[in-house]
């Protein structure tokens, strides 16, 4: 008997660290970039919501996005993130990794950039800095709210230079 319930509690032990890890707002956006296949990410936000919206507005800042990319993230120092041009594409998935893991990392999995900016120059590893996979999609959530580029290219394919 006494060996039935050690094993059940072992067994909801186990079925409780997997359920933590499952739990996507929980990971590292440094461990979901390197561990998800390419091209799968997703955000799970839209910018129609305002509160989403607002929640990355304050991640954006407190991790000095703005500091570079500027308050409304059109640009200042580094590239804009509201215009139609996007370095290395405008998708979820490269967005995500990309500030995840950095421009150095990412070009060595073969990302490329594909049009060019006002500043040429990598962007450091803020996946460490941002602490959870939900932080990093309510931040692309903002960038996404700040876009002012033509509807079509949103979510990339810019138009050529
Ligand atoms: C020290 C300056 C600096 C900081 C701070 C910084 N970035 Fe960047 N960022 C850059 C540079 C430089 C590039 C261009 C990289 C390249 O061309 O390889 C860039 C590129 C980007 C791009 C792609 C832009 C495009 O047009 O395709 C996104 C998105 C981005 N940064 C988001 C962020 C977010 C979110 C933060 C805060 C967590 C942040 N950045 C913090 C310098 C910075």
């Amino acid at each position: 008997m006494l060996k039935t319930v050690l094993a059940a509690a072992a067994a909801l032990s186990m079925g409780a660290t997997l359920v933590v890890a499952s739990e996507p707002s929980a990971k590292s956006p440094i461990e979901v970039a390197r561990s998800a296949e390419k091209g799968s990410l997703k955000n799970p936000y839209t910018d129609e919501n305002a509160e989403i919206v607002e929640q990355g507005k304050k991640l954006y800042f407190s991790k000095s996005c703005n500091g570079c990319h500027g308050g409304g993230g059109g640009g200042g120092m580094c590239p804009p993130l509201s215009n139609d041009v996007w370095i290395y594409g405008g998708d979820d998935d490269t967005l995500f990794r990309l500030i995840a893991l950095g421009t150095d990392e990412i070009s060595k999995d073969g990302y490329a950039r594909v049009r060019t900016e006002n500043v040429k120059g990598p962007m450091m590893q803020f996946g460490s800095l941002i602490k959870t996979e939900d932080d990093m999609w309510k931040i692309i959530t903002f960038i996404r709210s700040n876009y002012r580029g033509g509807e079509s290219n949103k979510y990339g394919t810019p138009p050529k230079p």
